[in-house]
């Protein structure tokens, strides 16, 4: 005689329990319970529109809404007792369900399975991991613009190839950052309006011939329309791999910003003094100040984007339509969102403490020849081929170079060997001062188009 599993989901058709090794490797429900609030927040809108389309009494919708209501506290107060044999979130709380309220608990699933139920919960899940991304990154768009108020007029060298190339404003290059989180926040907008489209109602992959009303479940939800292909709805995953693209992108971002920190709080560089409260000192060398925190943030922007290769190659593979295999989307997903939310909460609680060295970002930016851009465009305004003023300049260099001099040092009669065409106006753009104002275009480094560019970003950021 075969005895029948009775604990065992869809029980009656298995002859067999469980091997007790594949029920721990099968389990999910150790990181989807993550997903709780969601599911039961799924669960009483689905429920609701059964009742409304005549499926459910109002007094079994009572009862599903109390009892989901009820186990929602459980799980907040830390009571609700998760087990392993339920296998994820979703059996954990039904079966708690029908515990509690009995009979009515076993007709939440009417019209419904874990496949759209699953891919419904990660979209709300995300439609609200995303909320939060966007508020730090908003944070941290303010935290730039105020310091980037404060430096606006203040010379440091910009480089290419990180060696000195021409005098810019620490202003300037705090609005460059400024720049990349704008996008970075346009993306997060639009992956979003993909996130939010409902697949509840698509059930196992074919729909339900029960008479439901799937737009009414999105609108109870919020979500912009219920999906519009039912095999689609319960397989695809595009728009969390989209998620976890444009999350690769911030943290690439921030992993840029972290590597100019952390240069420039070298003593080499020593352009800016990080705050103390967020480096850490050395175990065995007294002296040593760590910018610990744009370390790690770099070192994460790895992981990011080995979750973005991790659900690009979870999907290759999936013929239609849900497959176990997408069980494996949550984790990847869940350290994304919180990978990014702390990175960029740590950045901008740093950014207000950072301080410039002012005078060393200047010297620095003199002891480059940086503006030697600006002699060859003054000797091509008085008429000089470009080619022929690069030749002159390039002399110009050299002499400084070798007397240990700025270009803006050298004297006028020492300028003039190299070419008549250089009169006393040439120490108006020789200077840093001068090279920077110059530069007044729209996108350009003067002081003055930097705090315009500056409350233009503030009047945006203020507007969405
Ligand atoms: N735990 C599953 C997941 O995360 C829920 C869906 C299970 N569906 C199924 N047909 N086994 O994907």
């Amino acid at each position: 005689m075969t005895t029948v599993n009775s604990e065992k989901l869809s029980s009656a058709r298995f002859a067999q329990a469980t091997d007790a090794f594949v029920e721990v490797f099968t389990a999910s429900v150790d990181f989807d319970r993550r997903m709780a609030q969601q599911d039961i927040q799924g669960s009483i809108a689905h429920a609701t529109m059964l009742m409304n389309c005549g499926i459910l009494t109002e007094g079994e919708l009572d009862a599903i809404s109390g009892g989901l209501k009820q186990i929602a506290e459980e799980i907040i107060s830390g009571e609700f007792v998760w087990s392993i044999k339920q296998e994820d979130v979703h059996m954990n709380i039904e079966a708690r369900l029908t515990d509690l309220i009995g009979i009515a608990g076993k007709k939440l699933h009417t019209g419904r399975s874990r496949n759209d139920q699953v891919a419904t919960d990660i979209r709300l899940y995300l439609r609200s991991e995303i909320k939060h991304i966007d508020d730090q990154i908003m944070r941290l768009q303010t935290a730039i613009l105020d310091l980037a108020e404060q430096h606006a007029d203040t010379i440091m060298p910009g480089f290419t190839h990180l060696q000195v190339a021409q005098p810019i404003t620490f202003g300037h290059h705090l609005m460059a950052w400024f720049e990349m989180l704008v996008r970075d926040r346009e993306r997060l907008q639009d992956c979003s309006k993909r996130v939010n489209i409902m697949p509840l109602g698509a059930a196992a992959l074919a729909g339900t011939s029960y008479p439901i009303n799937r737009s009414m479940t999105a609108d109870l939800l919020g979500f912009s329309r219920p999906s519009a292909n039912s095999l689609d709805s319960v397989s695809d995953r595009d728009f969390a791999i989209e998620f976890t693209a444009v999350g690769s992108l911030i943290m690439m971002h921030l992993s840029r910003f972290s590597e100019e920190l952390i240069l420039w709080s070298s003593a080499q560089f020593d352009f800016i003094e990080m705050p103390d409260a967020f480096c850490t000192g050395s175990s065995i060398m007294p002296q040593k100040k760590n910018p610990d925190v744009p370390e790690l943030v770099r070192g994460k922007s790895g992981r990011v984007t080995g979750h973005l290769m991790s659900l690009l190659m979870l999907m290759k593979s999936q013929p239609l339509a849900y497959n176990k295999d997408n069980q494996e989307d949550k984790e990847p997903l869940f350290d994304t969102a919180d990978t990014l939310i702390n990175c960029l909460r740590a950045y901008a609680d740093m950014i207000p403490h950072l301080s410039a060295k002012k005078a060393n970002m200047y010297n620095s930016a003199k002891r480059g020849f940086a503006t030697a851009t600006d002699l060859a465009d003054y000797l091509v305004r008085k008429g000089m081929a470009f080619r022929d003023a690069h030749e002159v300049v390039g002399l110009a260099v050299r002499l400084g170079l070798k007397s240990n001099r700025d270009l803006s040092e050298i004297l006028l009669p020492e300028l003039q060997q190299f070419s008549s065409l250089i009169t006393e106006d040439v120490f108006d753009f020789l200077t840093l001062e001068g090279s920077v104002a110059a530069r007044k275009h729209i996108g350009g480094t003067a002081p003055d188009t930097v705090r315009s560019a500056i409350q233009t970003a503030r009047q945006a950021l203020a507007a969405l």
